[in-house]
């Protein structure tokens, strides 16, 4: 297995090859583990944890150090104290769902390899004059997945999107057709009923199978 380069250019790269990013949400550390150590295994050692939950922090250091080989992201960062928190546990990349002014220009000064999430040209521009030209698309099935990819290519030919929200496996194959697609995310490879089940064999299938529609 290739050790996981955290430079931004190294993740984006890694992004490019992978073209699937598993987006994991839980609470306890134990689970995150075992369940991104089923995904690596499987072919998907790159995974988004989001700061949606109160311990989340402690997760995804704890991850960080268990899992070495695998480019643990943070994803749901909202504030610029937050981008803070998620470099100081060693995260190697930060995601948002949407862009702020305020967070654009902290995410710029942070060491902190950082994407922040679009869902409009006006959105995409923001990001643009902070220097992110790979965004987040989000929430892609509702601002239109490829054909909003596509239709921003047209004045934005230069950025490069990771459509999350509503992808599923079937739907994947098609999204990672169009040019300025660079990958996929999405919560399905780890469904909060197989964490709770602690069914990690399920969650590595469900790996191996996203990894074989991405190529
Ligand atoms: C995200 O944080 O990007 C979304 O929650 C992922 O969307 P999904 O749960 O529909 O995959």
């Amino acid at each position: 297995m290739t050790l996981a380069t955290f430079t931004k250019q190294g993740i984006i790269t890694q992004l490019e090859q992978l073209r699937v990013l598993p987006i994991l949400v839980t609470d306890d550390v134990e689970q995150a583990i075992r369940c991104v150590t089923a995904l690596a295994e499987h072919g998907l050692p790159a995974v988004e944890i989001t700061l949606r939950t109160p311990n989340a922090m402690t997760v995804l250091r704890e991850v960080v150090k268990a899992c070495p080989t695998v480019t643990v992201g943070a994803g749901t960062i909202l504030t610029p104290a937050q981008l803070d928190a998620v470099l100081e546990t060693g995260a190697a990349f930060g995601i948002s769902p949407g862009i702020t002014p305020v967070l654009a220009k902290a995410a710029a000064e942070s060491r902190l390899p950082y994407f922040p999430g679009v869902g409009s040209a006006s959105d995409l521009m923001l990001a643009l004059e902070h220097g992110f030209d790979v965004v987040k698309l989000f929430p892609s099935d509702i601002v239109g997945g490829t054909k909003m990819a596509k239709a921003l290519g047209g004045p934005f030919p230069q950025v490069r999107f990771c459509l999350t929200g509503g992808v599923t496996v079937e739907s994947m194959p098609q999204l990672l057709q169009q040019s300025n697609i660079l990958c996929v995310g999405g919560s399905w490879m780890c469904p909060a009923a197989l964490i709770s089940a602690g069914d990690w064999s399920a969650i590595g299938r469900l790996a191996a199978q996203a990894a074989a529609a991405a190529r």
